[in-house]
């Protein structure tokens, strides 16, 4: 998946990864690398150096035979070194540069360069989060981002999935929950014409406009015509939790296809993705990298195996009689109110002891799209529960008849008229569909092992907290 393989462009110098899975050169070619200084170990004569360009999670070494080519050089320096490619003799590595000439082409304080080679917090790190990027965890995240989006666009690729692009400016609160960040009438975003007079930004789009929260209505008008659509696009929520897996901007994969029938169905399509993701994750064809075990593991443990699936109802069952038991929950379960973020770590970690479906929540708890089911009280749904995470991956069938939506819709405090396009999905060819939106960065959290979500995120957001 990281390609090593080829040596590129000629326009475009070799990255350290494409050198090091090359074959090696034969001694007396010159190679150049480029990169930034990790850390830097003198001798009495001779020195060496870790220098990386963030393509191979090891980086390279470079041997200075002679100590003082590599006088001005400290960890966060920018060089270009010219040398030759070797055999390594030194240990947990084939191949290093035994360098010819240096030359530096950024220095770098060594007093008050903020990321230094001793351990450092990620507390810290999120206040740097401009220079987090070169700690080798948050560069080993964004490769796992990088692989984990190349697998899932595999995935939808081999199953006829189109991939899509939906709005970022919306009209509506997908999800009615009130968590829309409003685009303020005073916004700078609002432009302004040479020659004109700068249009008042209140009148911009005639009516209030939103940051979207999830790509969901827009694909279904999509998937209304081509049958299978899906996305990876931000998506932004004003939540003000402060947990380790909620961001005020964050990254949903998101599906939706025409002629499914069950809610099963739509969960398979999940379980298959996000096994397909384990596989690619622990892939170590390309050379080892720092989460391929834990995929691997996780792989062996779980993907092995159907992943079970249980209705609201049972769950809820199930929780009360462990509390009954126990008194272990701080929130009492009962039937019609919300699962605690307790209650979906017992029943993924102790019940199930791996992900779990579970199905069929009342109506009233979930958005007004969903499909009403049979017995009139609860929907076509589903959550899925991760151990050591809680919700990674909500979806349902979707509500395909029109007078069944709108009574949804005022149901839940919604104006139909403002959704009349979305009832025009219901009065022209509709169909039955169903689709889910994945969090990214739980994703990347659970598949990397990585505790907090605003660490799978280059430049995290939330409430409270926007550096840059
Ligand atoms: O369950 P949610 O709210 O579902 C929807 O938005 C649907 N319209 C998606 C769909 O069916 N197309 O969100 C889906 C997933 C959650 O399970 C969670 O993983 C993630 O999005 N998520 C968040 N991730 C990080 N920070 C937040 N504030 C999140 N809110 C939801």
């Amino acid at each position: 998946m990281l390609k090593g393989r080829g040596l590129g462009l000629p326009a475009l110098p070799h990255t350290i990864r494409q050198l090091l899975f090359a074959p090696l050169p034969d001694a007396h070619v010159p190679v150049k690398i480029h990169g930034w200084v990790k850390s830097v170990r003198r001798q009495k004569n001779v020195a060496f150096a870790v220098v990386s360009d963030g393509s191979h999670d090891k980086g390279i070494q470079a041997v200075f035979p002679n100590a003082s080519q590599a006088r001005s050089l400290t960890n966060g320096t920018s060089v270009r070194l010219e040398g030759r490619l070797l055999a390594s003799p030194g240990k947990g590595q084939d191949k290093e540069l035994r360098v010819d000439s240096v030359e530096v082409l950024g220095r770098s304080d060594p007093e008050k360069y903020p990321i230094q080679k001793k351990e450092l917090t990620v507390e810290y790190l999120r206040e740097h989060c401009h220079l987090r990027p070169r700690t080798d965890a948050v560069a080993s995240m964004l490769w796992l981002r990088h692989i984990v989006s190349n697998s899932i666009r595999g995935f939808f690729e081999n199953n006829g999935f189109c991939y899509v692009h939906t709005p970022i400016i919306t009209a509506n609160d997908c999800e009615g929950a009130g968590e829309t960040f409003r685009i303020a009438p005073d916004s700078t975003l609002a432009p302004v014409h040479s020659g004109d007079a700068a249009p008042k930004p209140s009148e911009f789009f005639g009516h209030p406009a939103y940051l979207t929260v999830s790509s969901q209505l827009h694909l279904e008008a999509l998937a209304a015509s081509i049958s299978r659509v899906y996305t990876l696009s931000p998506c932004f929520r004003a939540e003000r939790s402060q947990t380790n897996r909620h961001l005020a901007e964050f990254w949903m994969l998101e599906a939706e296809w025409a002629f499914t029938q069950t809610v099963h169905d739509v969960c398979n399509v999940v379980e298959a993705a996000i096994k397909q993701v384990l596989d690619d994750a622990a892939d170590k064809s390309e050379g080892s990298n720092p989460w391929s075990e834990r995929a691997a593991k996780l792989q062996a443990e779980i993907a092995t195996r159907d992943w079970p699936r249980i209705t609201y109802a049972n769950a809820v069952e199930e929780l009360a009689s462990f509390q009954q038991a126990t008194r272990a929950f701080h929130f009492e379960p009962a039937w019609g109110l919300p699962l605690q973020s307790e209650h979906e770590r017992w029943l993924a970690e102790n019940l199930a002891k791996g992900p779990v479906f579970v199905t069929d929540y009342p109506a009233e708890l979930k958005p007004f799209y969903m499909r009403l089911n049979d017995d009139g009280k609860t929907v076509a749904c589903f959550d899925l529960l991760m151990p050591g995470l809680g919700e990674l991956v909500g979806g349902s069938l979707r509500e395909e008849r029109e007078d069944h939506l709108s009574n949804a819709m005022r149901k839940h405090g919604l104006q139909t008229d403002q959704y009349d396009w979305y009832l025009d999905l219901r009065r022209y060819g509709s169909a039955p569909h169903g689709g889910f939106g994945l969090g990214f960065e739980r994703l990347i959290s659970w598949v990397g092992g990585i505790e907090n979500i605003r660490e799978c995120i280059a430049m995290p957001r939330w409430a409270g907290r926007m550096l840059l």
